[in-house]
């Protein structure tokens, strides 16, 4: 392995997800900008989003109404602060991502004009309201696409694919005060080469951990590099132990955990027992609308309870044509693997999803490291406390994209 000549630029955004390209764009405003993603640029948790990105949309929607869900299915350990600031700045940043050209499903409004189109709300677990905005069932691509292209249009944004970032470069802690960050060591997987990559503000954007474990809807690229490296220099870190479990991931030994969205249920998808049996209103109320944390242990209980390898979930009663047009990723991935949404039901099993803790920081994204910045699923703003509100992901990156 070779040394090369050190790289430097104003800003540093390590990864290259929502999270990191929105606050690229901002930071390219005011100075040049090096992003890095350790594989290629379109290889993120984000360009897998399905459901969408939560927001108070709708005329009959609130702001205390999206503030309540966020806190309720936090389990009671939510900072209020983080949640107040974070939903209260969601419409502005759904309006950026549209302004940066992202296109979320529209349909017409059935107005006295015909040509009228609004934006199609979607609901999720947990949710009192439709109010996730979504691009059909591929919303993070669509995002993505968006975001990408708008930083390729910036001329002060430079993007290094396939680097690897290794160890932030920290100065040595003096009188018990932590040293700055200055940048990070990276690893150059085409020359095999370390390059030094020095900044004057490091964003930490490398997303979640989802390989820790055997079986996760995330790509391999969620490995928990960011907030090892944050540790590793002495950032504060909390909540790593609240590690969510998406309910539903398509029960099939090839599709490596293949996420069934939340908005399936949203749109009145039913789990069932092999029997036929629906069994969720006997673990919650809201039943299959609960937060994700309750039907994840709920469908996790009936496995255990009777031996099953996984539960079924069922559309079917819903119009076929509906389920081609509101999910057309989801039901032909499902029928790669033989099952037809539109006939009958699927069989699925809960999969780790999402990491609920994460690099401290406070609301514009400070980490207990000077000049170290976190956003994103890295991050802990103290937003989803010990299990995040179903499409909150997508909302707090893109907020705290903005506010780093
Ligand atoms: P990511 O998008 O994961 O980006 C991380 C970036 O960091 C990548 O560019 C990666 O290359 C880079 N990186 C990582 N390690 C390193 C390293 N060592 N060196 C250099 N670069 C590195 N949330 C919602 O709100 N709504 C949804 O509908 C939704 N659906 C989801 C569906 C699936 C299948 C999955 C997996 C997640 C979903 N989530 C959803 C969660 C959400 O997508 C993620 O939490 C969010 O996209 C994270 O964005 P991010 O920018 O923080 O990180
Ligand atoms: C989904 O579409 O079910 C995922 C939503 C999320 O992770 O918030």
């Amino acid at each position: 392995m070779r040394h090369n000549a050190q790289l430097s630029s104003d800003f540093l955004v390590i990864g290259g997800g929502i999270a990191g390209l929105t606050f690229a764009i901002k930071a390219a405003d005011a100075g040049t900008v090096t992003v890095l993603t350790k594989a290629g640029s379109s290889e993120a948790n984000t360009a897998y989003a399905q459901g969408g990105i939560a927001s108070v949309w709708s005329v009959d929607d609130s702001f205390e109404s999206h503030i309540e869900d966020t806190l309720r299915a936090g389990a009671g350990l939510c900072d209020r602060a983080a949640v107040e600031t974070i939903v209260r700045e969601g419409p502005e940043a759904v309006r950026e991502l549209i302004r940066l050209g992202t296109r979320f499903t529209r349909v017409e409004t059935g107005g006295p004009d015909d040509s009228e189109l609004e934006y199609d709300l979607g609901k999720e677990g947990g949710h009192s309201h439709r109010r996730v905005l979504h691009a059909q069932d591929l919303t993070g691509r669509e995002i993505m696409r968006a975001l990408t292209e708008a930083a390729a249009a910036r001329p002060n944004i430079r993007t290094l694919e396939n680097h690897v970032a290794i160890n932030l470069l920290v100065e040595t802690a003096t009188a018990g005060k932590p040293g700055a960050c200055w940048g990070v060591y990276a690893l150059d997987r085409s020359t095999h080469e370390i390059r030094k990559v020095i900044s004057r503000a490091t964003m930490l954007a490398t997303g979640g951990a989802g390989k820790v474990y055997l079986y996760t809807t995330n790509p391999d690229i969620a490995s928990g590099d960011g907030v090892a490296m944050a540790y590793r220099a002495g950032a504060a870190v909390a909540n790593l132990e609240f590690y969510q479990f998406h309910p539903t991931c398509l029960y099939h030994p090839a599709a490596k955990s293949f996420l069934i969205s939340e908005a399936l249920r949203g749109e009145g998808a039913i789990l069932k027992l092999p029997d036929g049996t629906a069994f969720m209103k006997r673990y919650h109320p809201d039943a299959e609308l609960a937060p994700r944390d309750v039907v994840a242990r709920a469908i996790d209980s009936e496995m255990k309870r009777r031996g099953l390898d996984f539960v079924y979930l069922d559309l079917s009663h819903r119009d076929a044509d509906f389920i081609r047009r509101r999910f057309p990723n989801i039901f032909k991935r499902c029928l790669s693997f033989g099952y037809d949404l539109t006939k009958g039901p699927i069989p699925v099993v809960p999969a780790a999803h999402y990491m609920c803790g994460g690099v401290q920081t406070d609301l514009d994204g400070r980490s207990s490291i000077p000049r170290l910045y976190a956003a994103g699923e890295v991050a802990m703003t103290g937003l989803h406390g010990a299990n995040r509100l179903a499409s909150n992901s997508l909302l707090e990156a893109a907020v705290m994209g903005r506010r780093g």
